[in-house]
């Protein structure tokens, strides 16, 4: 029997129209575009408006994208994972509210919650069922409304994050390309670091834990920063020498977007030229799990079919992860 390889096969994507500039921040708090720049390297993010709206009509809108690039029926999908942090609620999960409201109906569908790493988890998950031989088309969107859950009194947060989602089918191939390779890691002790304090089961939501604004992004900076730079750059250059990649057999880096000194660490632990980098911070910000399918989404003109491709990420928990894929289409 030949080997089955999991494989990327189309990628959509929505974002929302608003643009939040970094202007506008700076009349919210005491901010300003060159400290904005100069340490994160974001210049506008897109906010969702519209009351009522969650992440699963921005996932709804990626993946109808998907199914018309790829020219498939809602009937013939058969799994759809969906990567988030931003849920529309805590339960029911995400990807069910998708699915209806993109009328695929009665199939397997779950949420994935590893933050900014979430689409590498939900990629794995996908790549594991498609190679069992179980599923055919997989679904794998990353849908985040960060803007739900970021205060715009703190100025340490706020600036950092931006509304999207973005979307990939997975299916079975035979020839050699898809995903190669996976390292996906976690250090739950890194949680204080980077949380939503209330609203779960050891905080439940009161009055005193939304007077305490515990409902937002918190983060220590400098703490994720530095873990960031260290574990995302070790498991690019681990996935990259394990298979043999040289910096020359490397088509593309694929990094989570969240700052744009991490990404360049990452780039130049592994010896890669800039140009072929995919950054996109500076239009869209820090999407968590949308970040590295959106990039894919705008240079998938530029991918060849064979390309090596190597995505990374690192986000709360912590997780963090890195995928060798080889591209499996020419647009
Ligand atoms: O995606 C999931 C994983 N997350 C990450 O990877 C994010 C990792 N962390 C970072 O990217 C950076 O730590 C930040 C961008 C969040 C912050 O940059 P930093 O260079 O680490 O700044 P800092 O936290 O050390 O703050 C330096 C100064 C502080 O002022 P003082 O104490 O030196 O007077 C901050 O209060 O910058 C101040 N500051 C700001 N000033 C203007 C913090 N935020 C802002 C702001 N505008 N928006």
């Amino acid at each position: 029997m030949k080997n089955i390889n999991a494989v990327i096969t189309g990628v959509g994507a929505y974002l929302p129209e608003y643009v939040l500039t970094n202007e506008e921040l700076s009349k919210m708090v005491d901010t300003s575009d060159e400290w904005i720049m100069t340490r994160v390297g974001i210049k506008e993010r897109r906010i969702l408006k519209g009351e009522g709206k969650g992440a699963s009509d921005m996932g709804a809108e990626a993946v109808k994208e998907l199914l018309k690039k790829t020219n498939t029926s809602p009937e013939d999908v058969d799994l759809l994972i969906c990567a988030t942090v931003t849920p529309d609620h805590v339960f029911p999960a995400t990807g069910p509210i998708i699915c209806d409201k993109v009328g695929i109906k009665d199939i397997q569908s779950f949420d994935v919650n590893a933050a900014c790493s979430g689409f590498l988890y939900a990629l794995d998950v996908a790549n594991k069922f498609v190679k069992s031989g179980m599923h055919k088309k997989v679904v794998v969107v990353g849908a985040e409304k960060m803007s739900s859950i970021t205060d715009y009194t703190d100025r340490t947060t706020c600036v950092l994050f931006g509304d999207a989602s973005a979307a990939v089918m997975v299916e079975p191939t035979e020839e050699e390309v898809g995903v190669m390779d996976t390292i996906l890691r976690s250090d739950g002790s890194g949680r204080q670091h980077l949380l939503m304090k209330a609203g779960g089961s050891v905080n439940p939501s009161s009055h005193e834990t939304i007077d305490a604004k515990m409902h937002s992004v918190y983060q220590e900076g400098q703490a994720v920063f530095k873990r960031a730079v260290s574990n995302m750059a070790d498991v690019s250059a681990e996935i990259a020498e394990r298979n043999n990649l040289t910096a020359d057999d490397i088509a593309w880096l694929v990094p989570h977007q969240a700052n744009l000194r991490i990404i360049d660490a990452t780039a130049r632990r592994m010896g890669i030229d800039k140009e072929k980098v995919m950054i996109n911070i500076q239009r869209y910000g820090n999407t968590t799990s949308a970040t590295i399918p959106l990039c894919l989404w705008e240079w998938e003109k530029q991918l060849k079919k064979g390309d090596n491709i190597v995505l990374a990420a690192f986000g709360a928990g912590f997780t963090w992860g890195s995928t060798y894929i080889k591209w499996g289409y020419n647009s």
